[in-house]
């Protein structure tokens, strides 16, 4: 059964044993970052702060999502690859083209406009209305995170905008920093869907609506953040994944839809052509972020609950948990990968590379030059024009297993044929790029080298033992005292 909200995950990571409440007074100025952090680093339970010093006094949720299992509970699976499974029809439904492949996906069809969201008048996030001089973004519980932070910023807001043209709607978690009662910058990369509409409203010279969701259900929370194609509904993909249709509520001040569970919504606009100096933030990097200019987020209205969670998330150096966001992303979008590109047998984004340095992938190789296709239709693939080094390995190499990965690499590479160079989008969040948002990349082709690829020497095989020894051996083993 879906969560009906947060407040029932919370309820049940409790009666796992996965959170932990935290009953001292503990200011949400630095203090929650540095207990989070001690925790995430041990792979630690979620924490409700019941008292942080603020000014509404509202508890804060960290840490939700903070492992696999939270993962896992949180969309309701037992396993991300069948989940996996399920998401890929979900996307096959979506960007379906032609009559044919419409009809054959009529059954499919059926089960998509069962989770198909459903707006309702009354909403629980709209309990308590603010607007005008009531707005204070102030007052709420928000973290100033790292010593070094420009100011306080939301770090869990979903986002959302619509284009201004043709009325598709997008939902993104971009971080938002309050700047004072009624203004915040919102600091959408701009390769992402809101800054892609901003752009829009700023070339028709209009203001753009905008819409902030705070603690929805899980499944909705995670939707804002998966790359998800161009003009696909995060809604529905939130549907899908929770197997209930989201409810939406308009929101009092401009005509968005919210989820009608959420905690908070902070409703408001963004002027063309208006900018402020945002940041420094401590990132995901584990680097701050440095200061830049982003639009200004002006707030007309906050709603929420009677007595909202307010729920937030610290980034910095690996783990924290939007690791588990990553991890759960490299799982579920592995198969939609896979459909376009067969030979791909796994993908590992490992947590230090924070999700857009470090790609490892295994692949079965069918031709001379595989290695080499397989970095740059990964280049092509939405998001994943972000990894900054893509590792291409033979399909027996367990990409999952770094120890593996750094063996096979050292081995097969000749530097000079096997690292090729390429140029292009980099995350805004690469402080190294040659320029920002513009540099170089790297490919390794790390699998065994063929004579169509110029190599004329024997390839050595990998040391294995004999299977007769080895079965003799395991039957010995027992009388040799080594255990
Ligand atoms: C905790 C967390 C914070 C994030 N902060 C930002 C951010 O500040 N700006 C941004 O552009 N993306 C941020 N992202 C990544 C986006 O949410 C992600 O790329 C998402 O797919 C964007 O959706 P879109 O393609 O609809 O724009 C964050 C992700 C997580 C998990």
């Amino acid at each position: 059964m879906a969560y009906k909200d947060l407040n029932e995950f919370i309820h049940v990571l409790e009666e796992k044993q996965e959170l932990v409440r935290i009953k001292e007074s503990v200011d949400t100025h630095l203090e929650i970052t540095e207990i989070t952090d001690r925790v995430s680093k041990k792979n630690g339970p979620a924490l409700l702060f019941e008292k942080p010093k603020s000014v509404s006094g509202h508890p804060v949720l960290i840490n939700a999502f903070g492992s696999l299992d939270r993962m896992k509970l949180a969309l309701e699976t037992r396993s991300l690859d069948t989940l996996a499974e399920d998401i890929l029809s979900f996307l096959d439904m979506e960007m379906a083209e032609g009559i044919l492949d419409k009809l054959k996906l009529i059954p499919k069809a059926k089960k998509i406009s069962a989770i198909f969201p459903r707006k309702v008048k009354n909403a629980p996030s709209q309990e308590v209305v603010l607007e005008g001089d009531q707005v204070d973004l102030e007052a709420l519980p928000v973290l100033h995170c790292w010593p070094r932070d420009g100011g306080r910023f939301i770090t869990l807001p979903l986002v959302v905008t619509r284009d201004p043209e043709r009325g598709k709607r997008n939902l993104g978690m971009y971080r938002i920093q309050v700047f004072d009662k009624n203004t915040a910058g919102m600091h959408w990369h701009t390769h992402k869907g809101g800054a892609h509409h901003y752009r829009m409203a700023e070339e028709i010279g209009v203001e753009l609506p905008v819409s902030v969701a705070i603690g929805p259900d899980p499944a909705v929370t995670y939707a804002a953040t998966a790359p998800l194609p161009d003009d696909m509904d995060e809604y529905l993909l939130a549907g899908y994944l929770r197997k209930k249709p989201v409810e939406l509520v308009r929101c009092k001040t401009n005509d968005l839809v919210v989820p009608a569970n959420a905690q908070y919504v902070l409703e408001g606009y963004i002027n063309p052509a208006e900018r402020r100096k945002e940041g420094p933030f401590g990132d995901h990097t584990g680097f701050y972020s440095l200061e830049d200019d982003y639009p200004v987020f002006h707030v007309t209205c906050i709603t929420s609950r009677r007595d909202p969670i307010y729920q937030a998330t610290i980034v910095g150096p690996p783990p924290m948990e939007d690791a588990w966001f990553g991890k759960t992303t490299e799982r579920l979008f592995l198969p939609f990968i896979k459909k376009q590109l067969p030979e791909v047998i796994d993908m590992n984004l490992p947590v230090e590379g924070v999700f857009h340095n470090l790609a490892f992938v295994s692949i079965d190789k069918r031709y001379p030059g595989h290695a080499s296709k397989v970095m740059h239709a990964l280049w092509g693939m939405g998001q994943m024009m972000f990894a900054k080094m893509i590792f291409v390995f033979d399909r027996e190499v367990n990409v999952q297993n770094i120890s593996e990965v750094l063996w096979y690499m050292g081995n097969n590479v000749a530097p000079k044929r096997d690292i090729s160079f390429v140029e292009g989008p980099t995350d805004v969040l690469d402080h190294a790029a040659e320029r920002p948002l513009y540099g170089s990349k790297m490919g390794l082709d790390c699998t065994r080298k063929w004579p169509g690829e110029g190599f004329s020497r024997e390839w050595p095989d990998v040391i294995r033992m004999d299977p007769q020894v080895k079965r003799k051996i395991d039957l010995l083993w027992p009388k040799l005292g080594l255990d």
